[in-house]
Formats: C-alpha cells, structure tokens, sequence
C-alpha cells in the first residue's frame, strides 16, 4: 500500500478556450488509472483565467498556485483566446504560460510525433510519406527570444513605432536541453538532429558549437546531425521519417512543431511534456499539455478532440510515475479507438461520423475497460 507521503500530486488545470472541454476527459482517465491501476497519485483540481479573474483579480489565484507548486505534475489544458482581451494585459502577464514555464524552469519540452495509420485518410499528407513516422521535438523552452531582454515596444524621433526581442543562449541553456535530446535518442533510434540558423545568427553559431562540443565529450555513440530551420521545416513535410530526436531553441521549436503536428495527421493529436531539472531527490517538475492550444474558434461547443490532451496523460504515466506499462496500455487504448473509425471532427474522413469531445473520451475509457477485462479473463 503506498502512503500518502509518496503519492504523486497531479494538479489539473483546464485553464481556457477548449482547455476545461478536453482536460475533463484526461481527468477521467486520471481518475481510471487511480481506480483501476492503482496509480499512487492524488490530483487536486484549479482553475485558470477568465473565469477566477472575475472572481479574484487574478488569472493564477492562490489556491492554483498552491495547487501547481505542489504538484510534480501538471496537467495543463490551454490558454489564450478572445476572453484574454476581458483582462489586462499586466494582470495576464502575472499568470501566464511562459510564466509558469519559467517559474518552474521546465526547460525540456518533449513533442512526440506519431503518425497513425487509422487517420491517413484525413491527414493532410500523403499517407507514404506518413508511414513510419515517429520522432520527438525537444524544443527549449524557458530562453530564446521569449525570454531575452531587452524587449519592448519604443516610439522613434520620426513618430514610428519600433517592437524589439532578444535572441539569447547560453552555454549551460542549450547543454542541458542538448543532454535532455541526447539522452532521449538513446532509449530510441540512436539519432539527434539540432536545428539552427547558424548561417545568419550569433546565437545558433553558440548553439551549434556547444552541442558538437558536448556530442564529442558525452554522445559520440548517439549519431548526431544539424539542418538550418528553413530546411528542417521543409524535411518536416517532406520526408518525415528521417527524424528520430530533434533539437532546437524555443521559437523555432515553437513553429517547427506544429508544422511536424501535420505529420501526425492533426494538431489535435499531440501531446506534449515539458521537464524541469532533476532534483536532489530525484524528483523532476514536469507540465503536461496537449499542443493544440485554446482553438478559441470551437471553445464551448463540445466537439475538440481530446486525444492530445488524453495522450499527454500516457506521457505523464510514462515520465513522473515511471509506469510505462500504463502509458503503452493508454496509448494503445487510443490506437484502437481510432482504427475502430472514432473521430473527432478534426481528424473525421468526409462522411464519417464526428464524435463529441466526451463520446471520444467514452471510447477511450471502453477500451481501457476491455483490455483490463481481457487481463481478467485470462488471470
Ligand atoms: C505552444 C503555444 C505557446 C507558445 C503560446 C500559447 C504562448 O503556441 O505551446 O506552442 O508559443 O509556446
Ligand atoms: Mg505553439
């Protein structure tokens, strides 16, 4: 029996736009995994923007704070969206994502990119160059342009405005992230690609040195391999498979994997996991969050896909809880779904049948509930 003193703490966050719709069914998948595996975790529920800013003057209030900064994980759902625009942007800024972000130092944001066969229908690529696809985007993300200073909006002499960032790296910012890629395309096939623009920028010149340094001190088994960002973009859609680890600073990470997104068939498919450093105990603060963002053009009507989010759950049973046997039982819990023909609007071949947010989450929980009853029968 586990105590509560080594319980995981999972604080849910749905947060905005379809954030609440499709968090609501990773959280009874959560609460499957607790009842049916025996997953030693608690999960304390928060809430998150408009809706505690009405009642609170803040878009993070306490008790969400208190909820997160206990918690080794989160399970984040979006932000951003019209209601942004009912809150001012100081009081915004105080709570935002790239706040928590940096507030936990969650540096490693891993954006695993699988292509399923169930959906090349609806894919927008060709299903040849989808097959096999099946890479990882660990994109920095707690420095880069998000984060440098100076950074400000500035009136000329002559009236015109002028916006300004900073792009910056150092050199222990892009080795941890390089040993986080590293070490990952160990336990894979063995590859790391770095993108840059060293051709045109200081910062990916320092990027790319320090990555060749620390390859040849640490990783000279793990085969490793760069593209400029533009071409990396183009390889993305082009030929896919080639990717095994890829490796880039926080913008282009930003950019590169949503574009990759199409290369699974739906940005509604993606999860992702964004890790902080390793503690004196072992322990690593980790934020789960599907990649679709707020999609504040469906928030409300019940029909996003959940599986991004639900998918961040197999990486949070995978990476903070160390089940990966749970993780490898939710993912194939999805696969199956979705080769039974369950779809969400987003990924529905013309003339299928579109399933609401909760009815794929009800598929889901049926075939987890099969598998376990399956187990049963042949105990
Ligand atoms: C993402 C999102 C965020 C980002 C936004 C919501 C700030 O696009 O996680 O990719 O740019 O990092
Ligand atoms: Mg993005």
């Amino acid at each position: 029996m586990n105590n509560r003193a080594n319980m995981v703490k999972v604080a849910v966050v749905g947060g905005e736009g379809i954030g609440p719709e499709v968090t609501a069914q990773s959280h009874r998948i959560l609460n499957w995994f607790v009842a049916k595996r025996g997953e030693p975790m608690t999960l304390r529920e928060a809430q998150y923007g408009l809706i505690p800013y009405l009642a609170t003057g803040k878009v993070l209030p306490e008790d969400t704070a208190e909820a997160m900064d206990e918690a080794d994980a989160i399970l984040w759902g979006a932000t951003g969206g019209p209601e942004t625009k009912e809150v001012p942007a100081a009081a915004r800024k105080a709570g935002s994502l790239l706040g928590l972000r940096s507030r936990y130092d969650l540096y490693a944001n891993l954006r695993p990119v699988v292509a399923n066969a169930a959906l090349a229908g609806s894919a927008p690529l060709k299903p040849e160059v989808l097959n096999g696809v099946d890479f990882v985007i660990i994109r920095e993300l707690t420095s880069g342009i998000y984060f440098g200073e100076p950074r400000g909006i500035e009136t000329l002499p002559d009236g015109q405005r002028r916006g300004f960032n900073t792009e910056q790296y150092t050199t222990n910012q892009i080795r941890r992230v390089a040993r986080a890629a590293f070490e990952l395309a160990r336990t894979r096939r063995n590859k790391v690609c770095s993108v840059d623009k060293a051709n045109v920028l200081e910062t990916s010149v320092v990027w790319r040195e320090e990555v060749i340094a620390l390859h040849r001190e640490e990783f000279s088994d793990v085969e490793l391999t760069h593209l400029y960002v533009d071409n990396a973009a183009m390889q993305i859609v082009r030929a896919p498979r080639q990717f095994d680890v890829m490796v880039t600073g926080n913008i282009f990470g930003d950019i590169l994997s949503d574009c990759a997104a199409m290369a699974s068939g739906s940005l509604g498919m993606l999860p992702s996991a964004s890790l902080g450093p390793i503690d004196r105990f072992g322990r690593r603060k980790a934020l789960y969050e599907p990649v679709h963002g707020s999609a504040p053009d469906i928030a409300g009507k019940g029909i996003a896909n959940p599986l991004g989010s639900i998918l961040s759950v197999a990486m949070l049973l995978r990476l903070t809880l160390n089940r990966s046997e749970d993780a490898d039982l939710l993912e194939k819990a999805v696969a199956t779904v979705l080769a039974a023909g369950a779809r969400t609007a987003d990924i529905a071949e013309p003339g299928a049948k579109k399933l609401t947010t909760t009815e794929m989450g009800d598929a889901v929980l049926n075939a987890l509930d099969e598998v376990v009853g399956k187990e049963k029968e042949h105990a």
